[in-house]
């Protein structure tokens, strides 16, 4: 569990919103944007009620088990949509490798991955100009709910026993900062040699209302991944739900 004071004093002159319990950082984090809150504001919580997941999912935020914050970011440098989600997977796979000593692998467009099931999880959302950026990272989970059982994984199940929180945090905080800054560009290329996902990966992936097979083939300039189906047709994905056939 994080020690908030410890967690200032590595992040001096940055605001820090701290919940006991809260529906989801998302929602207070929103909140704070129309009350005017600064871009860079951290907001995190100890467990998360109703924890928000990509795609309408929901986010499994037990009591101090997770790291649950979110980020208020001023839309610049890499604010579109996909770079925006490559620089915050890239931000959290380094600093739970740095923290945990694990490789995580990245899967896009936003799920950090150990042996092929999730420990952290990136989304990001437009609120008033500003970004709202969420991070979930699985650090103390022993067990999770049957449902996602075989999907998810925590940095202790992986090994990683003493994982100081406040560094993760910090890391996390400063890797945010570090690669939203960077152009899309670079991104494409950081993201692309970190993830076993980009090219030469057989994948399914849910498209409205059916799946598609094939290869990938890397991201294109704008981020978004491209899948060979075995019949050749190039197919570029927008949106999520990308898993191995
Ligand atoms: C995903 O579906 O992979 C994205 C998960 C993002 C979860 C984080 S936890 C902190 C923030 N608050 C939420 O309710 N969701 C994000």
């Amino acid at each position: 569990m994080l020690d908030l004071d410890q967690a200032r004093a590595l992040l001096p002159n940055r605001r820090i919103e701290w919940f006991r319990a809260t529906g989801s950082t998302m929602l207070e984090a929103a909140r704070l944007v129309k009350q005017g809150a600064p871009a860079g504001t951290v907001v995190g919580a100890d467990q998360q009620t109703a924890g928000i997941g990509r795609a309408g999912h929901s986010w499994h935020s037990e009591a101090e088990t997770g790291l649950y914050v979110s980020i208020i970011l001023e839309p610049n440098g890499s604010s579109a949509l996909p770079p925006l989600m490559l620089a915050l997977g890239l931000a959290a796979r380094d600093a739970i490798a740095e923290a945990s000593g694990l490789d995580p692998d990245l899967r896009w467009p936003n799920d950090v991955l150990l042996h092929e099931k999730k420990c952290a999880g990136v989304m990001a959302q437009l609120e008033l100009g500003k970004i709202v950026a969420g991070i979930g990272i699985n650090v103390g989970q022993t067990h999770f709910p049957p449902e996602i059982g075989a999907l998810a994984t925590s940095l202790r199940l992986e090994g990683a026993r003493n994982v100081a929180w406040e560094q993760l945090l910090a890391t996390l905080v400063h890797n945010v900062d570090y690669f939203v800054a960077m152009s899309s560009r670079t991104l494409i290329e950081l993201f692309s040699r970190a993830s076993s996902y980009i090219i030469g990966r057989r994948v399914c992936v849910d498209l409205d209302g059916r799946s598609i097979i094939g290869m990938t083939q890397g991201l294109d300039a704008s981020g978004f991944l491209v899948v060979r189906e075995d019949n050749g047709k190039e197919t570029t994905i927008l949106a999520g739900g990308v898993r191995p056939a």
